[in-house]
Parts: C-alpha cells; sequence; structure tokens
C-alpha cells in the first residue's frame, strides 16, 4: 500500500491497482493496442505477457502498434503466439522477422514520425487500450514515463482505454527528463516551438483523463539490455572515414568543431562511429536523436557532449549498470521526447542535423536499402532513418563494404528495395573510403562511388557493369536486365560474385 500511495497520488487512482492477468482479459479478439515501447525501452511488460499466457487456451489476434522494437521478447513471444494480426511501426526480433516474411502476420513498415499523424487524422485502426509503462502518476494527471516516451503520449491521447504499468525496477531518477509537446493536428498547428537541442517545450509526463485508466499493474522488470556488439577493425575504420570527411568540412567553414547536432542510428556500426568521436577534437557536441546508445553515455564521460535528446535510451547490460546508478550525473544532459518530436521533418531541418544511419546495401548512384534483404526480405523496417535522411543537413549511409564473409557485396548495381533516394543520400561510407555525393551528378555519382567504396573483391565486376550500362546511355546509366543479376546469383548460387 506505502508503494502505491508513493507511485499514484490521486487517491481515486489508488483503488484502480489489479493483477496483470485481470488487465488482460479485457483484451477482446479483434482489438488494438498501442503499447509502450521503443528500440527495447520502456516497454509494457507485465500485461502483453500475461496477454500471451492467455494465447495458451485461447485463439484470438491483436493489432499491435508500438513506438519501435520491444524488448523482454514480447515481439518474440508476440510472434511464437501467433496473436498478432497486424504490427507497426518498427521490429527487430528474429522470430517477428521469419513470421513476417512467412505471410503469417502483417507488418507496416513506415516513419517512426509518421504513425502520430495517422493516428490523429483517423488513418489507421483505432486504439482499444493503450498500455503504458510509467514510474508514476501524479496528483494532476501526468504518468510519467520510463526510458522511453515513444508514441505513448499519442496512444494515451487517442485510446479508449488506458492501463498503466507502474514498474519500480526502473530508474527514479528519470522522473524531470521528459518533455512531452502535443504538435495538435495539421492544418491547424503552430510551428514546433524547439530552436535548440535542450529547448523544453512541453511538461515534464503524459497528460491523461483520468477516467480514461481502466486498471494499474505493478511490475518490477529491468529493460532489456541491447545486443549492439563491440567495434571491430572495420567499423573503426568506418569512422576514421566518417572523422576525415567532417574534418574537411571544417575546412571548408562549413562546420565547426562543435559539428551540428548528431543523429546516430541502431545497430552495431553506428554506435561505434559515434564512439569513433571520443578521441577526436571535437567538443562542446550535441546530440538530437531517437535513441540514446553507450556510445553518447561514453561521450558524457569524456566532457565531449553537451546535452542529448533522444526519444528513448538503449544500453549493453554493463553500460545500463554504470549510467543507472550514477545517473544523477547525466540527467541535466538528457531529454527524452515523443518520436514525433525527435525524429519530426520540422525541427531536424531547423536544426540541420548530420545524421548517421546504417544501410544493408546501396547502389552506384547512391540509393539506399535499409530493410529488404535481396529486396523481399524484411529485416527490422525504416525506423527513423527516413525522418532524418531526407530532413538533415548531412545525411550519411554508413555499411560494411561485403556481408557473409564475403558472399554479398552491399555496393551494388541496382538496390534491390530502396527506402532513401539518391535524393535524401549525402554521403556514403564503408570501410574502403567516403563517397561525398553532393552536388554530384549520376555519372559522377556511380563513378566515386564504384571508386571508394566498394570491395576489391567486386570493384572489377562492377566497372564492368557500368561500363556495359555507359553504352547504353541515359541520365542514369543501367542495364535493366542486369541490374538485380547479383541478387539472382545470390539466390542461385550463395554468392554474388
Ligand atoms: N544483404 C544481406 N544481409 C546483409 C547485408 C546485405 N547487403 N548487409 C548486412 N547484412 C546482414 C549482416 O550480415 C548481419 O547479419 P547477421 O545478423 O546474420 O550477422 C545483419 O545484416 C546486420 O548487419 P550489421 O552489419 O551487423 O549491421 P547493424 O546491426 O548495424 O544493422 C541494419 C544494420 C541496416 C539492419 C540496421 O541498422 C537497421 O535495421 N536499420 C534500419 C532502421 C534504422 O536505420 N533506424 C535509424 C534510426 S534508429
Amino acid at each position: 500500500m506505502e508503494q502505491t500511495i508513493e507511485r499514484i497520488k490521486s487517491t481515486q487512482l489508488q483503488e484502480r491497482v489489479i493483477d496483470a492477468d485481470v488487465a488482460a482479459s479485457w483484451i477482446q479478439d479483434g482489438m488494438t493496442l498501442g503499447l509502450s515501447g521503443f528500440t527495447r525501452a520502456g516497454d509494457a511488460k507485465a500485461v502483453p505477457l500475461a496477454l500471451i499466457k492467455r494465447a495458451e487456451t485461447e485463439s484470438f489476434k491483436v493489432n499491435v502498434f508500438t513506438g519501435a522494437s520491444l524488448g523482454s521478447d514480447i515481439d518474440k513471444l508476440f510472434a511464437e503466439a501467433g496473436i498478432v494480426n497486424k504490427r507497426l511501426p518498427f521490429q527487430a526480433d528474429p522470430v517477428m522477422r521469419r513470421k513476417i516474411n512467412e505471410g503469417e502476420m502483417l507488418f507496416v513498415d513506415h516513419h517512426l514520425s509518421q504513425t502520430a499523424e495517422w493516428i490523429k487524422a483517423g488513418v489507421i485502426e483505432p486504439i482499444d487500450f493503450a498500455i503504458i509503462e510509467a514510474l508514476s502518476i501524479t496528483e494532476d494527471g501526468l504518468i510519467i514515463p520510463t526510458t522511453s516516451v515513444g508514441n505513448s503520449a499519442l496512444f494515451v491521447q487517442y485510446a479508449k482505454n488506458v492501463i498503466v504499468e507502474i514498474n519500480t525496477a526502473q530508474p527514479a531518477l528519470f522522473e524531470g527528463i521528459h518533455d512531452v509537446y502535443d504538435t495538435g493536428k495539421q492544418g491547424d498547428r503552430p510551428p514546433i516551438p524547439l530552436t535548440e537541442v535542450d529547448d523544453r517545450i512541453g511538461v515534464p509526463g503524459i497528460p491523461v483523463d483520468l477516467e480514461k485508466i481502466r486498471g494499474i499493474v505493478f511490475t518490477e522488470q529491468k529493460d532489456s539490455p541491447s545486443t549492439i556488439v563491440p567495434s571491430d577493425e572495420e567499423t573503426e575504420i568506418m569512422a576514421g572515414h566518417l572523422l576525415e570527411f567532417l574534418r574537411s568540412e571544417v575546412r571548408a567553414g562549413r562546420l565547426t568543431k562543435k559539428l551540428a547536432p548528431l543523429q546516430s542510428g541502431i545497430g552495431s556500426v553506428a554506435n561505434s562511429v559515434l564512439q569513433g568521436l571520443i578521441d577526436s577534437e571535437f567538443e562542446d557536441l550535441e546530440v538530437y536523436s531517437e535513441v540514446l546508445q553507450d556510445a553518447v553515455f561514453d561521450l558524457i564521460d569524456a566532457g565531449k557532449v553537451r546535452v542529448a535528446s533522444s526519444s528513448s535510451i538503449t544500453l549493453s547490460q554493463q553500460k545500463m549498470e554504470q549510467v543507472y546508478s550514477n545517473f544523477e550525473k547525466y540527467r541535466d544532459k538528457i531529454i527524452l521526447r515523443p518520436q514525433e518530436i525527435s525524429n519530426h521533418p520540422e525541427v531536424i531541418r531547423r536544426l540541420g542535423l548530420i545524421s548517421i544511419n546504417t544501410a544493408l546495401e546501396f547502389d552506384i548512384y547512391g540509393n539506399v536499402n535499409s530493410t529488404h534483404v535481396s529486396g523481399t526480405k524484411m529485416m527490422n523496417g525504416i525506423g527513423g532513418s527516413g525522418d532524418f535522411a531526407r530532413n538533415a543537413r548531412l545525411s550519411i549511409f554508413v555499411t560494411k563494404s561485403i556481408a557473409k564473409g564475403g558472399k554479398i557485396s552491399s555496393v551494388v548495381p541496382f538496390a534491390t528495395h530502396i527506402d532513401h533516394t539518391e535524393h535524401d543520400v549525402d554521403i556514403v561510407v564503408t570501410e574502403q573510403g567516403y563517397a561525398d555525393l553532393r552536388g554530384l551528378a549520376p555519372r559522377e555519382r556511380a563513378a566515386l562511388i564504384i571508386e571508394n567504396c566498394v570491395h576489391p573483391m567486386y570493384k572489377e565486376q562492377m566497372r564492368a557493369y557500368y561500363a556495359e550500362a555507359l553504352t547504353r546511355g541515359g541520365q542514369t546509366p543501367h542495364v535493366l536486365e542486369k541490374a538485380f543479376s547479383w541478387h539472382a546469383k545470390l539466390a542461385q548460387t550463395g554468392t554474388m560474385l
């Protein structure tokens, strides 16, 4: 009871504490759920797990909308239980990936900033239950989120019912780091008043109509740690190329040692690239991203980062223990915002971000595929990469030049699926080098990419393709019948070579 009073300030709400099983029993076949959770951080845990347990004895399906990927194996267990009809906007679980690719569940892959617009406009299924992890609920009706904000505020505002999971294992010191702002509806919206990375423009929690809160569940379960693997020789080389590029921008007078607010995508490569800034001359850096990985906290420790704004914090086990037990040290440098704001095109364009995301493959003209292996099989989803790439000051994509021990070239004649067109891609980086594509015509782009980014194993093959393409002419020369021949060969023989 003491815990209830401490975490739920409204006496009216204190009576609504229930078991997760009871909350899960309210969810009916065909409903749509809006779950908190963004890149394994701040996900609702107890009620989804209770729902998965219910599937052992009952047959039903629900739509699952979230901020981004879920932790605690919930996406995996949802997929195994077969209870998801439609999932959006992002997932990163191997089992769910398999079910999506086998056609057993539907997946809508879209820009993370856009779920908010679709829900506000009534384009997608209305939310029956928002299930939101929280630290507490204040007297005046603010749900204080935990390690992510994601789409939680939106789900709470638009859902018919709200279930709150108060997680006592999450760091209480997070209270105060959130900044929740509602943009309103399109067509009736003032400019977002965010002009500096550390501007606070909203309120420190999610406003909720107390009547909508059907139940409150107590949990005590930490977030799942991130799965990033440490830097390797190639990612360090890539980080070196990127630093070389940034230095050339400083020499050209287009950037200063402060650079510009940095966004870095999920995954090992992006983390390693940020790590590369630690021993650099760059200082007083700002981060404006959707997720903060280990490297951002290493940069804060090194005195390099002044402030970091994002929608979630996703850390490795070791980093999580270190950061959460010393959070006082980081508290005034971190702001967590709804993903509609962290990824908002208006804000990204205004702040002039340097955006670093990872490609699965890119082609000789700079079109990037971030999502579909060989053009058909979903990997994770576009996530926020499109929000950032199209609107950033510098849109940078990194990838190793080969995958699977060299059987795959990540630079290809024609990307088999295009998430980021040549118009949204400024710089591409592999361990071989970088190509600055700004201001270049397609023929200039192709020549530079082939020379600077393609692995030596594939260089002759690529030069031959491009030489033949040039004989066909065109603004963007291709040999159409051979454009996907590398992927076809991979499917037939197991290698693109
Ligand atoms: N074809 C097929 N597979 C490829 C490939 C290619 N061209 N390039 C890489 N891969 C494989 C790797 O071999 C690896 O496989 P494994 O898991 O079996 O080892 C896997 O893809 C991941 O590649 P890796 O090089 O380890 O990169 P990563 O962990 O940084 O992930 C993305 C890369 C593209 C999958 C990931 O960044 C992503 O999902 N991006 C889209 C979302 C996004 O960018 N969000 C940005 C804002 S957070």
